[in-house]
C-alpha cells in the first residue's frame, strides 16, 4: 500500500498530466503518507480475499479509497471546519504547508481516487470499474461523506436529534467505510446477495467506527490518538455519547460489533479476519 501510493504520489507526470508542482506533490504525500491505520484499504484487501477478488487490483481500489480518506482528514483540520493542528502525530497538512495548498492537496487526493481506479494498471472488466467509480462517487459525495461533513458542522449550530446523529455519522464516516467492504465483492464480481452482506457488515462497522472515535475524544489523550481530543464537547458537537452517555455507548458498541460478526458467519473461518477487524473497530485505542 505505501509503495504504491509513493508511487502514484511521485514528481514525475503520468501520461497526459502537463507537470506536477513540486509543493502541491509534497502536500499530498504529507497528508497520506503519514502513518495512518489503513483500516479502509484492509477492508477492501479482506473483503475481496474472502470473495476470490484480485488482491492487486483489491491494493489499487483500497489506495483509491486511502487517497480520499486522506483528503477527508486534510478538509476536516482545515480551520474552516476543525480547525487542528495535529493529525497522525504530526503537523496538519495547513500547519505544515499553507491553507490554500491543503485545499488544492485534498482536491488532488479526491481525483486521483478515480483515476487509480480508471488507469489501465488496476486489472478489472470495465464493468467491474464502473461499478467502483459509481460506489466511490456516491459514498464520498453529498449524499455520503462530503455531506456527512457538512450536516456535522451544521450540528454544531442546532444539535440534531439521534435519528439525526445516526444518519450525519452514517453518511461522514461510515459511507467511505460501506464502500470498503462492498468493494470486495464489486472486484470479486460477486452476488448481489453477498455484496449486500458486505455492504450490511461496512455499515455496522462504519457506526461502530465513529461512536469508537467520539468515545475516544473523551477518554483518550493527544499522545495516543495523534490528533487532539476532548474537541466535540468543546465545539458542542452533538454525538451519541454527548445525548445518551458512555455506558450505553459502549453497550451500543458491544451490539453492533455482534451484528457485524454475526452477518459473516455463513463465511465460516474465511470469514476470521473480517470479524476481527469488526472486534478491532470497537475496542481500538487509536
Ligand atoms: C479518522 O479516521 C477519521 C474518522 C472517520 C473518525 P481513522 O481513525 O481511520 O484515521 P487514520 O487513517 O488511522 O489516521
Ligand atoms: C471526521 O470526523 C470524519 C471525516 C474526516 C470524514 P471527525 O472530525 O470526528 O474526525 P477526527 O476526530 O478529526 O479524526
Ligand atoms: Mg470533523
Ligand atoms: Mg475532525
Ligand atoms: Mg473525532
Amino acid at each position: 500500500m505505501q509503495a504504491l501510493l509513493i508511487d502514484i504520489l511521485s514528481d514525475t507526470p503520468r501520461t497526459d498530466e502537463i507537470a506536477r508542482p513540486q509543493n502541491l506533490l509534497a502536500a499530498m504525500r504529507h497528508g497520506s503518507l503519514n502513518g495512518g491505520k489503513r483500516l479502509r484499504p484492509f477492508l477492501v484487501a479482506e473483503s475481496a480475499r474472502l470473495l476470490g477478488g484480485d488482491p492487486k487490483a483489491a491494493l489499487r481500489v483500497g489506495a483509491a479509497l486511502e487517497c480520499i480518506h486522506c483528503y477527508s482528514l486534510i478538509h476536516d483540520d482545515l480551520p474552516a471546519m476543525d480547525d487542528d493542528d495535529i493529525r497522525r502525530g504530526q503537523p496538519t497538512v495547513h500547519k505544515a504547508f499553507d491553507e490554500a495548498t491543503a485545499i488544492l492537496a485534498g482536491d488532488s487526493l479526491l481525483t486521483y481516487a478515480f483515476d487509480i481506479i480508471a488507469a489501465p494498471e488496476t486489472t478489472l472488466p470495465d464493468r467491474n470499474k464502473t461499478e467502483l467509480v459509481l460506489a466511490l462517487a456516491r459514498a464520498a459525495g453529498a449524499g455520503g461523506m462530503a455531506g456527512g461533513q457538512a450536516l456535522d458542522l451544521q450540528a454544531e449550530r442546532q444539535a440534531p436529534d439521534e435519528a439525526g446523529i445516526v444518519t450525519l455519522q452514517a453518511m461522514k464516516t461510515g459511507a467511505l467505510l460501506r464502500f470498503a467492504c462492498e468493494a470486495g465483492a464489486i472486484i470479486a464480481g460477486s452476488s448481489k446477495q453477498d455484496r449486500e452482506r458486505l455492504r450490511l457488515f461496512g455499515q455496522k462497522i462504519g457506526l461502530a467506527f465513529q461512536l469508537a472515535d467520539d468515545v475516544l475524544d473523551i477518554t483518550s489523550d493527544a499522545a495516543t490518538m495523534g490528533k487532539a481530543t476532548g474537541k466535540d464537547a468543546g465545539r458542542g458537537k452533538g454525538t451519541l455519547v454527548a445525548l445518551n452517555g458512555m455506558e450505553w455507548a459502549e453497550k451500543r458498541l458491544e451490539e453492533l460489533t455482534t451484528e457485524a460478526v454475526d452477518l459473516l458467519a455463513p463465511y465460516g473461518a474465511a470469514a476470521q479476519t473480517l470479524q476481527q477487524a469488526a472486534r478491532f473497530v470497537a475496542n481500538r485505542q487509536n
